[in-house]
């Protein structure tokens, strides 16, 4: 098929690249020149494993052709989908439109008849609504045919995006407008090399389904996070907790891993926005309210812990933050629960020293917590430090030598804000421990009996605390020396 994919931010490329080589003809449209020229030198504005040998094999052999926004009525052409992917996020939590709209107005002009348009971009739910009646509007006033709009949400996770998109769970179509089912039927070709359902359904219903799906995934995380409290007041470990509850089938093992809490692109910002969304149709939503609260909340309260076991403030305390990332496997910082951290820790006057194995994590993250202090390694970061904090649970973390860097920090405490490492190795190392939920692992006991406890964080596996429970109260812990 010949595709046109409008917007190779993160989205668009991972789409027109995998389209590319699943045998389609694809050009890639993008109105950024900057952006267009990295990416026709080769190079990608941001990190997704597998993508940059991806892109390189799909542009090699031209079945993907990058084109400027000049170039549009060329990459569109001849297309038979045409897929709309330009971003929707203000940049302040909130939803922009503008982009969408000025896309439609150019592109729809430009399709012939047997096109059919496909809007692969997260919208809010009023905007969707009045999608059918802006490009009909658009195509009438050309005095033009109508044709097929659809959408078809991603639900495509930042470290696993290639993998999401070869092998998706499931293929959702909403049916925008598409009177004689063409539109539907070619995207159903389109997807016939995948081996997932292909689920067609009024367009609202789509743009709904994949908002749900985001809204139930932070609300696990933050009932996770309540959860751990509550374990540690009661002295239970929320590693056992969760590790049970997740062999049943009706709650699922994934995405109950406490913490600081989820950030990146698409969680934190479709919990708060529906929030407001709602209050503005006078619709409480006391559930996703807690959710957003809570979330925010780990921050604070991993800031709290943090500083307190640094040593509270006495006389300018240094602390280091292993990752900065929002999860591993990316150099995305958008809404990172660590620069809330940094800047939450630096406000109280500690200094602040973070690592991320991604250079441009480091670079960006410098230039946004202003104060913020970043180092070339794990060891140049914790050298001196006060406490430890485990922000991104990226592998390497827990494949350090930990015994090795035990004579680094100034006091040898470790704050894991994922839950990620294994308490007994960093206390055999040497460390003071503490998770979140977790019992210190200073009486050991029969070990749970269950597989590694499931953690969130492929396509790397990670260490996980293996759990050693103890019976009995949760222990204090004391500051090393
Ligand atoms: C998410 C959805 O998973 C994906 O389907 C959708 O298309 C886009 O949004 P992504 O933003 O890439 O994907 O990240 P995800 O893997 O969902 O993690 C989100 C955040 O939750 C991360 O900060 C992660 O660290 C955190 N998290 C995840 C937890 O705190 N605990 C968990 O158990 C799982």
């Amino acid at each position: 098929m010949r595709i046109a994919v409008i917007g190779l931010g993160y989205v668009g490329l991972v789409t027109a690249a995998c389209l590319a080589r699943w045998g389609h003809s694809v050009s890639g449209v993008e109105a950024d020149l900057g952006r267009l020229q990295s990416l026709r030198g080769g190079s990608l504005p941001f990190h997704e494993p597998g993508l940059s040998d991806l892109v390189a094999t799909v542009t090699a052999d031209e079945s993907l052709r990058f084109h400027s926004l000049d170039e549009l009525p060329t990459a569109v052409q001849h297309a038979d989908v045409v897929i709309v992917a330009v971003g929707t996020h203000d940049g302040n939590g909130g939803w922009q439109t503008l982009t969408m709209s000025r896309t439609l107005d150019g592109v729809v002009p430009l399709l012939s008849d047997r096109t059919s348009l496909v809007v692969r971009s997260t919208l809010p739910p009023a905007y969707i609504a009045s999608l059918a009646g802006t490009v009909g509007a658009i195509r009438d006033g050309a005095g033009i045919g109508r044709i097929p709009v659809l959408l078809n949400p991603e639900f495509t996770r930042e470290g696993r995006a290639l993998h999401d998109f070869n092998v998706p769970d499931r293929v959702v179509l909403g049916i925008v407008d598409d009177p004689d089912g063409a539109g539907e039927a070619v995207m159903r070709t389109l997807y016939g090399a995948v081996d997932a359902p292909v689920l067609a359904m009024p367009a609202v219903d789509a743009a709904f389904s994949k908002l749900a799906s985001n809204l139930f995934l932070a609300t696990k995380i933050s009932f996770a996070n309540e959860l751990a409290r509550l374990c540690e007041a009661y002295g239970a470990d929320v590693a056992n907790v969760v590790t049970v509850m997740g062999h049943d089938p009706r709650i699922g093992d994934q995405f109950l891993q406490a913490g600081i809490g989820f950030g990146g692109s698409c969680l934190p910002h479709q919990v708060s926005m529906t929030v407001m969304a709602s209050q503005d149709v006078g619709l409480p939503a006391p559930l996703l309210s807690a959710v957003d609260e809570i979330n925010h909340m780990q921050r604070t309260l991993f800031a709290d812990r943090l500083f307190r076991l640094a040593g509270d403030g006495a006389d300018g305390v240094h602390v280091a933050l292993l990752g900065l990332a929002f999860k591993p496997g990316t150099d995305d910082l958008r809404d990172a629960p660590s620069l809330t951290i940094a800047a939450d820790l630096l406000a109280r006057g500690a200094r602040v020293t973070a690592y991320d194995p991604m250079p441009t994590a480091r670079d960006r993250a410098a230039q946004l917590v202003p104060g913020l202090m970043v180092a070339a390694s794990a060891e140049e970061a914790i050298a001196g430090v006060d406490a430890i904090g485990l922000v991104t649970e990226w592998p390497e973390f827990g494949q350090m030598d930990w015994s090795a860097l035990r004579g680094l920090p100034r006091q040898a405490v470790v704050l894991d804000g994922r839950n990620a490492l294994i308490a007994q190795a960093l206390e055999a190392a040497g460390f003071v421990y503490e998770g979140f939920g977790r019992r210190a692992p200073t009486r050991p006991s029969a070990p749970v009996t269950a597989a590694a406890i499931p953690v969130h964080t492929e396509p790397a596996p990670f260490l996980v605390a293996d759990s050693a429970p103890t019976i009995g109260p949760s222990a204090s812990l004391a500051l090393a020396d």
